[in-house]
């Protein structure tokens, strides 16, 4: 079972100190609901910035067409997008939400980029080959989606772009692509940085793997009170009885329970764990309680927010307006620069 831990090789030096003045954007695709690990892995370091830039998040639903291939699907799962970062913790005094197709210039910016790039450097990209690995059709969308990404970054003038590991590649990728596209057209692109939080670790999901839809190991952020009990009352564990002293370390439960608990009844948990006496019902029970005292005023706002569409609506398109000021201008410098 892998260990829930922070991995140094991944911390993005230095940019701490200038965060202040920064332009930070980062996306999401709608490809399915939003569980534990997207909140802890994405959404939660997108939130801790709020404070600390000029900050955009876009719903990456042309990025989803990859692998979600029903309208009615992916125009819903956009709205669920939406909603759970509205009810989690999404500032619009602060963040700038918008739908990536609310940008279509992002498209034509693709195209700049395709024209500069190598296909060496796309076939060197993991995540082509994760997704053929997991089954998914070998599609010129899936192989070139590095290439939108960059173009979502770049035609924000993005700064510093939170994700994952998963995405430190892609990240690389754009940087290449500006420097490609500014020693062929002149200064045009900023080089955006990654910004990997060192506290960020793989959240396990509920068979000790890393939770992920593909391995259908996840524990939604919002599925109904019941679903969540039966799947957090399944996590898997070891055979080791009630009775017996445990190491916690490394224990699914354990590491999940860290996620949602405070520093006092994690330090708590794992003394009962190695006191013995202390079984896994026990964690699990405490950790659906830790999960539904923070998550069930995101729930409660969650509701609200469904009930009215139009406002949702309102302030997708309002962030789609606000979005299109930013891109806009650099899409003129770009057209001029290439010559169209
Ligand atoms: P999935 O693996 O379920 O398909 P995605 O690849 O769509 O999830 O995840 C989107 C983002 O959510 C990732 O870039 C990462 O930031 C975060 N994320 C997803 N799963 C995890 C996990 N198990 N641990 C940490 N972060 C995760
Ligand atoms: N590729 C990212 C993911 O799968 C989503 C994404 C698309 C993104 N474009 C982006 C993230 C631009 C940051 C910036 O998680």
């Amino acid at each position: 079972m892998g260990k829930l831990q922070a991995d140094p090789e991944w911390r993005n030096e230095g940019v701490f100190g200038i965060i202040g003045d920064m332009r930070i954007l980062t996306g999401i695709q709608p490809s399915g609901k939003l569980h534990w690990g997207n909140y802890f892995g994405a959404m939660k370091s997108m939130f801790d910035l709020q404070e600390k830039g000029e900050n955009f998040m876009f719903i990456a639903n042309y990025h989803a067409m990859t692998t979600v291939r029903a309208g009615g699907a992916l125009r819903e799962a956009t709205r669920d997008v939406a909603l759970d970062y509205l009810a989690c913790g999404l500032d619009v005094e602060k963040t700038v939400i918008y739908r990536q197709s609310d940008v279509p210039e992002v498209q034509e910016l693709a195209w700049y980029l395709s024209c500069l790039t190598p296909m060496g450097l796309l076939e060197r990209c993991h995540s082509y080959k994760d997704k053929m690995a997991r089954g998914f059709d070998a599609t010129h969308g899936l192989f070139a989606y590095p290439v939108l990404m960059a173009a979502d970054i770049l035609i924000m003038n993005a700064d510093l772009v939170p994700v994952w590991k998963d995405q430190k590649q892609h990240l690389e990728v754009t940087r290449d692509l500006a420097l490609k596209f500014n020693n062929a057209y002149g200064e045009i692109f900023k080089l955006p940085d990654a910004y990997i939080p060192e506290t960020v670790a793989t959240i396990l999901g509920t068979d000790g793997q890393k939770m992920s839809k593909s391995y259908n190991n996840t524990i939604g952020l919002f599925e109904d009170a019941k679903a969540i009990k039966k799947k957090v009352m399944a996590i898997v564990t070891d055979s080791t009885p009630m009775e017996e002293p445990k190491e916690p370390e490394g224990n699914s439960v354990y590491e999940l329970y860290k996620l949602f608990a405070t520093p006092e009844e994690v330090e708590s948990m794992a003394a009962s764990f190695r006191a013995g006496g202390y079984g896994y019902g026990h964690a699990k029970k405490a950790l659906l309680e830790a999960y539904h005292r923070m998550f069930d005023p995101f729930r409660a706002k969650r509701e609200e927010l469904a009930k009215s569409p139009d406002a949702l609506e309102d302030i997708l398109r309002e962030g789609a307006k606000r979005a299109r000021a930013a891109a806009l201008p650099v899409m003129e410098k770009v057209r001029a620069a290439v010559g169209l």
